[in-house]
C-alpha cells in the first residue's frame, strides 16, 4: 500500500497532508525516514512511525477505560444477576470483554477490549507492567509493614516479589497506602496486606502502567487513545 493512503487510513491525517508530513521528514518505515512519495508499504510487517510514534490502521478492536465502581462484578454476565462491568460499557456488536479482573468491592480503572492479543499479553504472568493501588487500610500501618510489602510476602504458598510502596498517611485508626505491583494473584493485594496483619477496607486500582484514571469519574468509561493503545501495545 502507498504510505500516504496508509497513514490515512491509520487516521494520520488526509492523504494530501499525509505528503507534507512525509516531506517534513517526520516518518520512518522500519528507523528509517522516508521523505519520497510514492514509497510502498508492507502492511503485515512494516513498522511505520509519525514523529516516533508508531501508526496502524484502524481495526475491528474497540478500547475502553471504565472506572469501576464497587458493586459490580467483572465479567460479561453474572448467573447471579449482579450488576456487571459491562452494564457501564456503550453497546457494542463487538463481543467485548474486561482485562483481567477487580474484585466487587474494588473500585478503578479497568480495561475492556475485544483484542484477543492484547487481552493475553496483559495478563499472561510474564508481563511486568505494573498495577498501580491505592488501599485504606484499618489500624496503622508501619514503616516495617512497608519494607516487609516491599521485599515479598507469603500470600499462602505464593510469595509476592518486589514491590513499590509507599505511605500516604498512617495512624492508629486507619492508613493509606499506594503501592505498584507486577502480578495478578487473585485478591493479590488484600491477601499481601492479610499477610502482615492488616485488614483492606478499600481499593482502588489507580493506574496501569502509565494508563491512569485521569480524571474519568467513577461509573464513567471512556475510549483510548490512539497514544494509549500503542503504549499498551509496545511496551
Ligand atoms: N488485589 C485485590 O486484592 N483485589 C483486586 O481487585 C485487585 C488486586
Amino acid at each position: 500500500m502507498r504510505l500516504n493512503k496508509f497513514m490515512a487510513s491509520c487516521g494520520v491525517a488526509s492523504r494530501r497532508k499525509c505528503d507534507e508530513i512525509i516531506m517534513e521528514g517526520r516518518v520512518k518505515i522500519n528507523a528509517k525516514v522516508v521523505k519520497k512519495l510514492g514509497v510502498q508499504v508492507d502492511t503485515t510487517k512494516d513498522l511505520v512511525t509519525v514523529d516516533d510514534g508508531a501508526i496502524r490502521i484502524k481495526g475491528d478492536c474497540e478500547y475502553y477505560l471504565l472506572n469501576k465502581p464497587v458493586g459490580y462484578v467483572t465479567t460479561v454476565s453474572d448467573p447471579q444477576g449482579r450488576k456487571t462491568v459491562m452494564d457501564l460499557i456503550p453497546e457494542s456488536r463487538k463481543r467485548l470483554y474486561p482485562i483481567g479482573r477487580l474484585d466487587y468491592n474494588t473500585s478503578g480503572l479497568l480495561l475492556v477490549t475485544n483484542d484477543g492479543e492484547l487481552t493475553q499479553k496483559l495478563t499472561h504472568p510474564s508481563f511486568e507492567l505494573g498495577k498501580t493501588y491505592v488501599a485504606k487500610v484499618l489500624g496503622e500501618v508501619t514503616l516495617l509493614d512497608v519494607a516487609k510489602l516491599r521485599g515479598g510476602v507469603d500470600i499462602g504458598g505464593f510469595v509476592t516479589s518486589k514491590a513499590e510502596v509507599n505511605l500516604i498517611s498512617a495512624n492508629k485508626k486507619e492508613s493509606r497506602v499506594k503501592l505498584t505491583i507486577h502480578e495478578g494473584k487473585n485478591r493479590q493485594v488484600r491477601k499481601m496486606f492479610k499477610a502482615i496483619g492488616k485488614n483492606v477496607v478499600e481499593l482502588e486500582r489507580i493506574a496501569i502502567g502509565k494508563i491512569n484514571l485521569s480524571g474519568l469519574k467513577v461509573g464513567e468509561c471512556r475510549p483510548l487513545t490512539d497514544k494509549e493503545i500503542s503504549y499498551l501495545k509496545e511496551v
